[in-house]
Protein backbone atom coordinates (compact mmCIF):
# COMPACT_ATOMS: atom_id res chain seq x y z
CA UNK A 1 0.00 0.00 0.00
CA UNK A 2 2.83 2.34 0.79
CA UNK A 3 4.50 2.84 -2.67
CA UNK A 4 2.26 0.24 -3.95
CA UNK A 5 -0.41 2.00 -5.60
CA UNK A 6 -3.01 1.28 -8.37
CA UNK A 7 -1.14 2.81 -10.83
CA UNK A 8 2.29 0.74 -10.04
CA UNK A 9 -0.48 -1.58 -10.68
CA UNK A 10 1.79 -4.96 -11.81
CA UNK A 11 1.01 -7.00 -14.44
CA UNK A 12 -0.27 -10.19 -14.40
CA UNK A 13 3.34 -12.08 -15.08
CA UNK A 14 5.46 -10.15 -12.33
CA UNK A 15 2.31 -10.01 -10.22
CA UNK A 16 3.12 -12.55 -7.97
CA UNK A 17 6.64 -11.54 -7.38
CA UNK A 18 5.25 -7.99 -6.30
CA UNK A 19 2.71 -9.93 -4.43
CA UNK A 20 5.23 -11.21 -2.85
CA UNK A 21 7.41 -7.86 -2.21
CA UNK A 22 4.22 -6.09 -1.03
CA UNK A 23 3.34 -8.42 1.47
CA UNK A 24 7.35 -8.30 3.04
CA UNK A 25 7.11 -4.73 3.00
CA UNK A 26 3.47 -4.84 4.95
CA UNK A 27 4.06 -7.54 7.15
CA UNK A 28 1.96 -6.08 10.18
CA UNK A 29 -1.02 -6.17 8.05
CA UNK A 30 -0.68 -9.71 6.99
CA UNK A 31 -2.17 -10.00 10.70
CA UNK A 32 -5.20 -8.60 9.52
CA UNK A 33 -6.48 -11.75 8.62
CA UNK A 34 -7.26 -13.13 11.64
CA UNK A 35 -10.17 -10.81 11.58
CA UNK A 36 -11.22 -12.76 8.24
CA UNK A 37 -11.72 -15.83 6.76
CA UNK A 38 -9.81 -14.18 4.06
CA UNK A 39 -11.30 -17.18 0.83
CA UNK A 40 -14.27 -17.01 0.01
CA UNK A 41 -17.19 -19.38 0.65
CA UNK A 42 -16.91 -22.02 -1.68
CA UNK A 43 -20.36 -23.69 -1.56
CA UNK A 44 -23.75 -22.07 -0.76
CA UNK A 45 -27.04 -24.05 -0.07
CA UNK A 46 -29.47 -24.74 -2.44
CA UNK A 47 -32.96 -24.88 -0.54
CA UNK A 48 -34.72 -26.76 -3.31
CA UNK A 49 -35.21 -30.30 -3.99
CA UNK A 50 -32.06 -32.25 -3.93
CA UNK A 51 -33.33 -33.93 -6.99
CA UNK A 52 -32.81 -30.65 -9.13
CA UNK A 53 -29.02 -31.26 -9.81
CA UNK A 54 -28.67 -28.96 -13.19
CA UNK A 55 -29.91 -25.82 -10.59
CA UNK A 56 -27.05 -27.03 -8.48
CA UNK A 57 -24.86 -27.34 -11.23
CA UNK A 58 -25.57 -23.75 -12.57
CA UNK A 59 -25.58 -22.00 -9.40
CA UNK A 60 -22.29 -23.85 -7.24
CA UNK A 61 -19.35 -21.40 -7.01
CA UNK A 62 -15.98 -22.36 -8.06
CA UNK A 63 -13.40 -24.37 -5.33
CA UNK A 64 -10.71 -22.21 -4.19
CA UNK A 65 -7.69 -22.50 -5.93
CA UNK A 66 -4.43 -20.54 -5.88
CA UNK A 67 -3.65 -22.03 -9.50
CA UNK A 68 -6.81 -20.92 -11.14
CA UNK A 69 -7.15 -17.22 -10.51
CA UNK A 70 -9.68 -17.15 -13.64
CA UNK A 71 -12.12 -18.63 -11.41
CA UNK A 72 -14.01 -15.26 -10.73
CA UNK A 73 -16.28 -15.74 -14.56
CA UNK A 74 -17.37 -18.84 -12.54
CA UNK A 75 -18.04 -17.36 -9.46
CA UNK A 76 -19.78 -14.07 -10.79
CA UNK A 77 -21.84 -16.31 -13.56
CA UNK A 78 -23.00 -18.34 -10.63
CA UNK A 79 -23.62 -15.37 -8.34
CA UNK A 80 -25.98 -13.88 -11.13
CA UNK A 81 -27.58 -16.94 -11.66
CA UNK A 82 -28.20 -17.78 -8.13
CA UNK A 83 -29.57 -14.47 -8.11
CA UNK A 84 -31.91 -15.12 -10.84
CA UNK A 85 -32.97 -17.90 -9.22
CA UNK A 86 -33.60 -16.15 -5.96
CA UNK A 87 -35.48 -12.85 -7.72
CA UNK A 88 -37.73 -16.11 -9.37
CA UNK A 89 -38.73 -17.65 -6.02
CA UNK A 90 -39.16 -14.52 -4.34
CA UNK A 91 -36.40 -14.95 -1.58
CA UNK A 92 -33.56 -13.44 -2.05
CA UNK A 93 -33.29 -11.97 1.36
CA UNK A 94 -32.42 -8.41 2.29
CA UNK A 95 -31.47 -5.41 0.25
CA UNK A 96 -31.56 -7.93 -2.95
CA UNK A 97 -34.67 -5.67 -4.26
CA UNK A 98 -32.14 -2.67 -4.26
CA UNK A 99 -30.49 -3.74 -7.29
CA UNK A 100 -27.51 -3.47 -5.22
CA UNK A 101 -24.68 -5.00 -7.63
CA UNK A 102 -21.19 -4.29 -6.71
CA UNK A 103 -18.44 -5.67 -9.01
CA UNK A 104 -14.85 -5.52 -7.04
CA UNK A 105 -11.90 -5.79 -9.70
CA UNK A 106 -9.10 -4.25 -7.74
CA UNK A 107 -5.54 -6.68 -7.92
CA UNK A 108 -5.62 -6.40 -4.57
CA UNK A 109 -8.91 -7.79 -4.05
CA UNK A 110 -8.45 -10.62 -6.99
CA UNK A 111 -5.53 -11.68 -5.46
CA UNK A 112 -6.41 -11.99 -2.11
CA UNK A 113 -10.00 -13.84 -3.36
CA UNK A 114 -7.98 -16.36 -5.59
CA UNK A 115 -4.23 -16.21 -4.25
CA UNK A 116 -3.80 -16.08 -0.40
CA UNK A 117 -2.66 -12.85 -0.70
CA UNK A 118 -3.05 -11.50 2.96
CA UNK A 119 -1.65 -8.13 2.44
CA UNK A 120 -3.20 -4.97 3.98
CA UNK A 121 -5.49 -3.87 0.93
CA UNK A 122 -6.27 -7.93 0.64
CA UNK A 123 -7.78 -8.45 3.53
CA UNK A 124 -9.71 -4.82 3.68
CA UNK A 125 -10.94 -5.89 0.09
CA UNK A 126 -12.55 -8.89 1.34
CA UNK A 127 -13.60 -7.90 4.63
CA UNK A 128 -15.28 -4.85 2.07
CA UNK A 129 -16.93 -7.95 0.03
CA UNK A 130 -18.02 -9.97 2.92
CA UNK A 131 -20.14 -7.25 4.93
CA UNK A 132 -22.31 -6.15 1.68
CA UNK A 133 -22.61 -10.11 1.42
CA UNK A 134 -23.63 -10.07 4.32
CA UNK A 135 -26.13 -7.60 3.84
CA UNK A 136 -28.02 -9.24 1.01
CA UNK A 137 -25.89 -7.13 -1.76
CA UNK A 138 -24.65 -8.72 -4.51
CA UNK A 139 -20.91 -8.98 -5.24
CA UNK A 140 -19.42 -9.87 -8.28
CA UNK A 141 -15.69 -10.53 -9.31
CA UNK A 142 -14.14 -8.82 -11.99
CA UNK A 143 -10.55 -10.13 -11.73
CA UNK A 144 -7.62 -8.36 -11.76
CA UNK A 145 -9.12 -5.27 -13.77
CA UNK A 146 -10.30 -7.53 -16.18
CA UNK A 147 -12.39 -4.06 -18.00
CA UNK A 148 -13.56 -6.23 -20.82
CA UNK A 149 -15.55 -8.27 -18.73
CA UNK A 150 -16.56 -5.97 -16.28
CA UNK A 151 -17.73 -3.98 -19.52
CA UNK A 152 -19.54 -7.47 -20.82
CA UNK A 153 -21.57 -7.52 -17.07
CA UNK A 154 -22.13 -3.70 -17.14
CA UNK A 155 -23.80 -4.06 -20.88
CA UNK A 156 -26.07 -6.81 -19.25
CA UNK A 157 -26.94 -5.13 -15.99
CA UNK A 158 -26.47 -1.54 -16.47
CA UNK A 159 -28.67 0.30 -13.56
CA UNK A 160 -27.95 -3.13 -11.18
CA UNK A 161 -24.77 -2.04 -11.15
CA UNK A 162 -24.37 0.39 -8.23
CA UNK A 163 -20.53 0.58 -7.80
CA UNK A 164 -17.05 -0.61 -9.47
CA UNK A 165 -13.84 -0.97 -7.21
CA UNK A 166 -11.02 -1.46 -9.68
CA UNK A 167 -7.79 0.04 -10.86
CA UNK A 168 -7.48 2.03 -14.03
CA UNK A 169 -6.38 -1.24 -15.52
CA UNK A 170 -3.79 -1.96 -18.40
CA UNK A 171 -3.92 -1.87 -22.32
CA UNK A 172 -2.07 -5.34 -22.88
CA UNK A 173 -3.72 -7.07 -20.03
CA UNK A 174 -7.21 -6.71 -20.07
CA UNK A 175 -8.60 -3.34 -20.94
CA UNK A 176 -8.62 -0.01 -19.17
CA UNK A 177 -11.44 1.96 -17.44
CA UNK A 178 -10.53 5.00 -20.11
CA UNK A 179 -11.31 2.36 -22.73
CA UNK A 180 -14.69 1.09 -21.55
CA UNK A 181 -15.83 4.52 -20.42
CA UNK A 182 -19.19 6.47 -20.81
CA UNK A 183 -19.16 8.81 -23.45
CA UNK A 184 -21.32 11.17 -26.38
CA UNK A 185 -19.93 9.05 -28.93
CA UNK A 186 -20.44 5.82 -26.72
CA UNK A 187 -23.57 5.51 -24.76
CA UNK A 188 -23.11 2.09 -23.71
CA UNK A 189 -19.64 2.69 -21.87
CA UNK A 190 -19.52 2.67 -18.43
CA UNK A 191 -20.15 5.59 -16.50
CA UNK A 192 -17.31 7.48 -14.32
CA UNK A 193 -19.18 8.01 -11.60
CA UNK A 194 -19.76 4.03 -10.53
CA UNK A 195 -15.58 4.12 -10.70
CA UNK A 196 -14.11 3.97 -7.18
CA UNK A 197 -9.92 3.69 -6.74
CA UNK A 198 -8.97 1.82 -3.43
CA UNK A 199 -6.12 3.24 -1.45
CA UNK A 200 -5.09 2.01 2.21
CA UNK A 201 -4.64 5.58 3.47
CA UNK A 202 -5.44 8.97 1.75
CA UNK A 203 -3.36 10.20 -0.62
CA UNK A 204 -3.41 12.93 -2.63
CA UNK A 205 -5.04 11.15 -5.72
CA UNK A 206 -8.39 11.24 -7.39
CA UNK A 207 -10.64 9.61 -9.53
CA UNK A 208 -12.18 10.85 -12.50
CA UNK A 209 -15.25 12.17 -10.69
CA UNK A 210 -13.61 13.60 -7.56
CA UNK A 211 -11.66 13.05 -4.28
CA UNK A 212 -14.68 11.32 -2.77
CA UNK A 213 -14.11 8.55 -5.38
CA UNK A 214 -11.37 7.79 -3.97
CA UNK A 215 -11.88 4.92 -1.04
CA UNK A 216 -9.76 4.33 2.19
CA UNK A 217 -9.01 1.64 4.68
CA UNK A 218 -8.27 4.62 7.36
CA UNK A 219 -10.17 7.91 7.28
CA UNK A 220 -8.40 10.95 7.36
CA UNK A 221 -8.81 12.56 10.61
CA UNK A 222 -8.79 15.88 11.35
CA UNK A 223 -7.36 17.18 14.83
CA UNK A 224 -10.83 18.60 15.34
CA UNK A 225 -12.70 15.50 16.55
CA UNK A 226 -15.63 14.63 18.19
CA UNK A 227 -13.40 12.50 20.13
CA UNK A 228 -15.77 10.28 22.85
CA UNK A 229 -14.47 7.06 25.17
CA UNK A 230 -16.90 5.47 27.09
CA UNK A 231 -16.96 2.41 29.79
CA UNK A 232 -19.89 -0.37 29.56
CA UNK A 233 -19.52 -3.74 30.41
CA UNK A 234 -15.93 -4.33 30.70
CA UNK A 235 -15.11 -3.23 27.04
CA UNK A 236 -14.51 0.42 26.52
CA UNK A 237 -15.53 2.14 23.11
CA UNK A 238 -13.48 4.83 21.71
CA UNK A 239 -15.43 7.29 19.08
CA UNK A 240 -13.94 9.70 16.88
CA UNK A 241 -17.17 11.69 14.69
CA UNK A 242 -16.39 8.94 11.23
CA UNK A 243 -18.34 6.38 12.08
CA UNK A 244 -21.14 6.97 9.83
CA UNK A 245 -20.55 7.46 6.01
CA UNK A 246 -19.29 10.64 5.29
CA UNK A 247 -19.23 11.92 1.60
CA UNK A 248 -17.10 14.79 1.33
CA UNK A 249 -17.17 16.92 -1.98
CA UNK A 250 -16.96 20.43 -0.65
CA UNK A 251 -13.93 20.60 0.57
CA UNK A 252 -13.15 17.24 -1.26
CA UNK A 253 -12.17 14.63 0.62
CA UNK A 254 -12.03 10.77 0.43
CA UNK A 255 -14.83 8.45 1.21
CA UNK A 256 -13.60 6.33 4.07
CA UNK A 257 -15.45 2.55 4.13
CA UNK A 258 -12.64 1.09 6.87
CA UNK A 259 -13.00 -2.76 7.90
CA UNK A 260 -14.40 -3.82 10.71
CA UNK A 261 -13.17 -6.38 13.71
CA UNK A 262 -14.06 -9.27 15.01
CA UNK A 263 -16.42 -9.05 17.51
CA UNK A 264 -15.22 -9.04 21.41
CA UNK A 265 -16.25 -12.74 21.89
CA UNK A 266 -14.10 -13.99 19.74
CA UNK A 267 -11.07 -12.06 21.20
CA UNK A 268 -9.32 -12.99 23.93
CA UNK A 269 -8.10 -10.99 27.05
CA UNK A 270 -5.45 -12.31 29.63
CA UNK A 271 -5.91 -11.36 32.79
CA UNK A 272 -3.76 -8.51 34.33
CA UNK A 273 -2.66 -10.83 37.09
CA UNK A 274 -1.51 -13.70 34.68
CA UNK A 275 0.40 -10.92 32.68
CA UNK A 276 4.47 -10.29 33.77
CA UNK A 277 6.16 -7.32 33.76
CA UNK A 278 6.52 -7.66 29.88
CA UNK A 279 6.62 -5.07 27.05
CA UNK A 280 6.31 -6.48 23.84
CA UNK A 281 8.34 -4.63 20.80
CA UNK A 282 6.06 -3.90 17.67
CA UNK A 283 8.00 -5.45 14.63
CA UNK A 284 8.25 -7.90 12.17
CA UNK A 285 12.16 -6.97 11.37
CA UNK A 286 15.03 -5.68 12.92
CA UNK A 287 15.53 -3.15 10.52
CA UNK A 288 12.52 -1.16 12.20
CA UNK A 289 15.05 -0.65 15.07
CA UNK A 290 16.89 2.08 12.88
CA UNK A 291 13.83 2.24 9.91
CA UNK A 292 15.39 6.49 8.64
CA UNK A 293 13.04 8.94 9.40
CA UNK A 294 11.16 6.44 11.03
CA UNK A 295 12.97 5.48 13.84
CA UNK A 296 12.78 7.16 17.24
CA UNK A 297 14.67 5.55 20.13
CA UNK A 298 18.52 4.74 20.97
CA UNK A 299 19.30 1.51 21.09
CA UNK A 300 20.84 2.08 24.54
CA UNK A 301 17.23 3.20 25.87
CA UNK A 302 16.65 -0.50 26.25
CA UNK A 303 19.14 -1.77 28.10
CA UNK A 304 19.50 1.36 30.49
CA UNK A 305 15.16 0.87 30.96
CA UNK A 306 15.76 -2.73 31.35
CA UNK A 307 18.60 -1.75 34.46
CA UNK A 308 16.38 0.91 35.58
CA UNK A 309 12.41 -1.25 35.62
CA UNK A 310 13.93 -4.59 36.86
CA UNK A 311 14.96 -3.34 40.43
CA UNK A 312 10.92 -1.88 40.44
CA UNK A 313 9.27 -4.99 38.82
CA UNK A 314 11.12 -8.25 39.08
CA UNK A 315 11.20 -9.84 36.13
CA UNK A 316 10.82 -7.42 33.80
CA UNK A 317 11.76 -8.17 30.22
CA UNK A 318 11.28 -6.14 26.43
CA UNK A 319 10.28 -9.45 23.93
CA UNK A 320 9.56 -9.32 20.28
CA UNK A 321 9.10 -11.38 17.81
CA UNK A 322 11.29 -10.21 14.59
CA UNK A 323 13.18 -11.71 11.44
CA UNK A 324 16.53 -10.07 10.93
CA UNK A 325 17.17 -10.39 7.35
CA UNK A 326 20.21 -7.44 7.22
CA UNK A 327 23.28 -7.63 5.70
CA UNK A 328 26.64 -8.07 8.58
CA UNK A 329 27.42 -4.75 8.40
CA UNK A 330 23.95 -3.68 8.80
CA UNK A 331 24.04 -5.64 12.07
CA UNK A 332 27.05 -4.51 13.41
CA UNK A 333 26.15 -0.74 12.62
CA UNK A 334 22.95 -1.41 14.24
CA UNK A 335 23.41 -4.11 16.67
CA UNK A 336 19.45 -5.14 18.21
CA UNK A 337 19.84 -4.30 22.09
CA UNK A 338 20.80 -7.48 23.48
CA UNK A 339 18.51 -7.45 26.65
CA UNK A 340 14.86 -7.66 23.59
CA UNK A 341 14.32 -11.37 24.06
CA UNK A 342 13.53 -12.15 20.30
CA UNK A 343 11.32 -15.12 19.69
CA UNK A 344 11.36 -14.58 16.35
CA UNK A 345 9.08 -14.45 13.42
CA UNK A 346 5.08 -15.28 14.70
CA UNK A 347 2.18 -16.36 13.01
CA UNK A 348 -0.40 -14.92 13.92
CA UNK A 349 -1.69 -16.32 16.49
CA UNK A 350 1.61 -16.34 18.58
CA UNK A 351 1.98 -13.25 17.81
CA UNK A 352 -2.21 -12.85 19.74
CA UNK A 353 -1.11 -14.88 22.32
CA UNK A 354 3.03 -13.62 23.28
CA UNK A 355 1.94 -9.77 22.95
CA UNK A 356 -1.80 -10.46 24.97
CA UNK A 357 0.66 -11.54 27.64
CA UNK A 358 2.44 -8.17 28.00
CA UNK A 359 1.00 -5.14 29.55
CA UNK A 360 2.30 -2.54 26.59
CA UNK A 361 2.56 -3.13 22.97
CA UNK A 362 5.46 -0.27 22.56
CA UNK A 363 5.64 0.92 19.12
CA UNK A 364 9.17 1.29 17.54
CA UNK A 365 8.13 4.08 14.90
CA UNK A 366 7.64 1.38 11.99
CA UNK A 367 5.19 0.45 10.36
CA UNK A 368 3.08 3.17 10.25
CA UNK A 369 -0.72 2.64 10.62
CA UNK A 370 -0.60 -1.02 10.95
CA UNK A 371 -4.13 -2.68 12.61
CA UNK A 372 -1.68 -4.33 15.17
CA UNK A 373 -2.99 -1.35 18.15
CA UNK A 374 -6.34 -1.86 17.28
CA UNK A 375 -5.81 -5.24 17.80
CA UNK A 376 -3.65 -5.07 21.29
CA UNK A 377 -6.31 -2.37 22.98
CA UNK A 378 -9.49 -4.75 21.71
CA UNK A 379 -7.11 -7.33 24.23
CA UNK A 380 -6.25 -4.55 26.89
CA UNK A 381 -2.82 -4.15 25.71
CA UNK A 382 -2.10 -0.50 25.77
CA UNK A 383 -0.29 1.03 22.61
CA UNK A 384 2.48 2.84 22.98
CA UNK A 385 2.32 5.74 19.83
CA UNK A 386 5.85 7.29 19.34
CA UNK A 387 6.39 10.86 17.50
CA UNK A 388 9.09 13.01 16.59
CA UNK A 389 8.59 17.12 17.65
CA UNK A 390 9.99 19.95 15.63
CA UNK A 391 10.01 22.72 17.22
CA UNK A 392 6.96 22.01 18.37
CA UNK A 393 5.22 20.69 16.10
CA UNK A 394 4.60 16.30 15.47
CA UNK A 395 6.25 16.02 12.06
CA UNK A 396 6.04 12.02 12.54
CA UNK A 397 3.81 9.73 14.00
CA UNK A 398 3.52 5.88 13.78
CA UNK A 399 -0.25 6.16 14.09
CA UNK A 400 -2.10 9.57 13.80
CA UNK A 401 -5.36 7.06 14.50
CA UNK A 402 -3.91 6.58 18.39
CA UNK A 403 -3.20 10.45 18.86
CA UNK A 404 -6.54 11.42 20.23
CA UNK A 405 -6.24 8.16 22.45
CA UNK A 406 -5.91 9.03 26.11
CA UNK A 407 -3.86 7.08 28.42
CA UNK A 408 -3.62 4.66 29.81
CA UNK A 409 -4.89 3.23 26.80
CA UNK A 410 -2.11 4.64 24.13
CA UNK A 411 0.89 6.79 25.48
CA UNK A 412 2.70 9.38 22.97
CA UNK A 413 6.32 8.71 23.25
CA UNK A 414 8.56 11.33 22.31
CA UNK A 415 10.94 10.39 20.01
CA UNK A 416 15.05 9.99 21.07
CA UNK A 417 13.29 11.16 24.77
CA UNK A 418 14.50 8.90 27.45
CA UNK A 419 12.68 9.88 30.10
CA UNK A 420 9.33 10.01 28.02
CA UNK A 421 10.17 6.20 26.96
CA UNK A 422 10.51 5.28 30.08
CA UNK A 423 8.08 6.42 32.18
CA UNK A 424 5.76 5.18 29.14
CA UNK A 425 6.91 1.61 30.28
CA UNK A 426 6.46 2.29 34.16
CA UNK A 427 3.38 3.94 34.12
CA UNK A 428 1.79 1.17 31.49
CA UNK A 429 3.59 -1.50 33.81
CA UNK A 430 1.01 -0.30 36.75
CA UNK A 431 -2.16 0.16 34.76
CA UNK A 432 -4.50 -2.31 33.98
CA UNK A 433 -6.91 -1.12 31.47
CA UNK A 434 -10.02 -2.26 30.12
CA UNK A 435 -10.17 -3.90 26.70
CA UNK A 436 -10.96 -0.95 24.04
CA UNK A 437 -12.85 -1.04 20.68
CA UNK A 438 -13.05 1.73 18.15
CA UNK A 439 -16.81 2.18 17.38
CA UNK A 440 -15.68 2.70 13.47
CA UNK A 441 -14.42 -0.77 13.77
CA UNK A 442 -17.92 -2.19 15.10
CA UNK A 443 -19.17 -5.19 12.65
CA UNK A 444 -22.45 -3.35 12.55
CA UNK A 445 -21.06 0.45 12.48
CA UNK A 446 -18.44 -0.75 9.73
CA UNK A 447 -21.31 -2.79 7.75
CA UNK A 448 -23.69 0.48 8.49
CA UNK A 449 -21.01 2.63 6.20
CA UNK A 450 -20.69 -0.31 3.72
CA UNK A 451 -24.80 -0.02 2.74
CA UNK A 452 -24.43 3.89 2.62
CA UNK A 453 -21.91 3.93 0.48
CA UNK A 454 -23.32 1.23 -2.28
CA UNK A 455 -26.70 2.75 -1.82
CA UNK A 456 -25.52 6.66 -1.81
CA UNK A 457 -26.76 8.63 -5.15
CA UNK A 458 -23.44 9.12 -6.31
CA UNK A 459 -24.63 9.87 -9.80
CA UNK A 460 -26.86 13.00 -8.23
CA UNK A 461 -22.99 14.01 -6.30
CA UNK A 462 -21.07 13.56 -10.03
CA UNK A 463 -23.90 15.72 -11.85
CA UNK A 464 -23.34 18.70 -9.52
CA UNK A 465 -19.65 18.22 -9.77
CA UNK A 466 -19.68 18.22 -13.51
CA UNK A 467 -21.96 21.27 -13.85
CA UNK A 468 -19.32 23.41 -12.00
CA UNK A 469 -16.47 21.70 -13.46
CA UNK A 470 -18.09 22.55 -17.32
CA UNK A 471 -18.83 26.43 -15.80
CA UNK A 472 -15.45 26.55 -15.17
CA UNK A 473 -15.70 26.47 -11.12
CA UNK A 474 -13.33 23.31 -10.13
CA UNK A 475 -14.45 21.66 -6.93
CA UNK A 476 -12.09 18.76 -6.66
CA UNK A 477 -8.94 19.94 -6.86
CA UNK A 478 -6.38 19.33 -9.74
CA UNK A 479 -6.14 15.45 -9.46
CA UNK A 480 -6.71 13.22 -12.20
CA UNK A 481 -10.55 14.38 -12.58
CA UNK A 482 -11.94 14.63 -15.91
CA UNK A 483 -14.92 15.60 -17.96
CA UNK A 484 -17.49 12.97 -18.50
CA UNK A 485 -20.65 11.59 -19.23
CA UNK A 486 -22.99 10.79 -16.59
C1 LIG B 1 -4.02 -20.94 0.50
O1 LIG B 1 -4.75 -21.06 1.71
C2 LIG B 1 -5.41 -22.29 1.87
C3 LIG B 1 -6.26 -22.20 3.12
O2 LIG B 1 -5.55 -21.69 4.19
C4 LIG B 1 -4.37 -23.40 1.94
O3 LIG B 1 -5.02 -24.64 2.06
C5 LIG B 1 -3.53 -23.38 0.66
O4 LIG B 1 -2.50 -24.33 0.77
C6 LIG B 1 -2.93 -22.01 0.45
N1 LIG B 1 -2.27 -21.97 -0.84
C7 LIG B 1 -1.08 -21.43 -1.03
C8 LIG B 1 -0.55 -21.50 -2.43
O5 LIG B 1 -0.47 -20.91 -0.14
C1 LIG C 1 11.08 14.48 27.56
O1 LIG C 1 9.87 13.92 28.01
C2 LIG C 1 9.51 14.37 29.30
C3 LIG C 1 8.34 13.51 29.76
O2 LIG C 1 7.32 13.47 28.79
C4 LIG C 1 9.20 15.84 29.24
O3 LIG C 1 8.80 16.30 30.51
C5 LIG C 1 10.43 16.58 28.78
O4 LIG C 1 10.13 17.94 28.58
C6 LIG C 1 10.95 15.99 27.48
N1 LIG C 1 12.26 16.54 27.20
C7 LIG C 1 12.52 17.23 26.12
C8 LIG C 1 13.93 17.69 25.95
O5 LIG C 1 11.68 17.43 25.25
C1 LIG D 1 -18.32 26.47 -7.09
O1 LIG D 1 -19.12 25.36 -6.74
C2 LIG D 1 -19.35 25.22 -5.35
C3 LIG D 1 -20.07 23.91 -5.13
O2 LIG D 1 -21.19 23.77 -5.95
C4 LIG D 1 -20.11 26.42 -4.84
O3 LIG D 1 -20.30 26.30 -3.44
C5 LIG D 1 -19.33 27.68 -5.15
O4 LIG D 1 -20.07 28.81 -4.78
C6 LIG D 1 -19.00 27.76 -6.63
N1 LIG D 1 -18.08 28.88 -6.87
C7 LIG D 1 -18.29 29.73 -7.88
C8 LIG D 1 -17.26 30.80 -8.01
O5 LIG D 1 -19.23 29.63 -8.64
Amino acid sequence: MYGLGPDKRPRWAILVPVAIIATAFLQSLLLLAIYYDVRLPATVSWRAAPELHSAQALTRLPPFSSHDTDNYRWYTDAKLRQLAACTARGDCGPNADKAGIAIFASWHCHWAAYANYTGGEGVWCVGMMRSLERQGFTVLHGGDNDWRYIYHLHRQLGDMVRVIVADPGEEGHKGTFAQYQKSAAWPDGIPAWKWFRMTYYPTSESGIVGRAWMISAEPNLPRAQDVALRASGGVSWFATGYEALQVKSDPADFTFLGYGLAPAEYTAVVPWAQRPPRVYILAKQAHYFHNGHQAVYEPSFFTRAADELAAEFPGFEFVGGFADSRSADQRAAWPVPAVIRNLGLLDKHRFDEEYGHARLLLGLGSPPLSPSPYRALARAVPFANPHTVQNGRWTYQQHESMRDVPEPYAYQVEAFNYTSFVETIRSALRTPIEPLRFERMRRETADGRMRDWIMYDWRGLAAGILADRLAGNETQGNGAVGVFEL
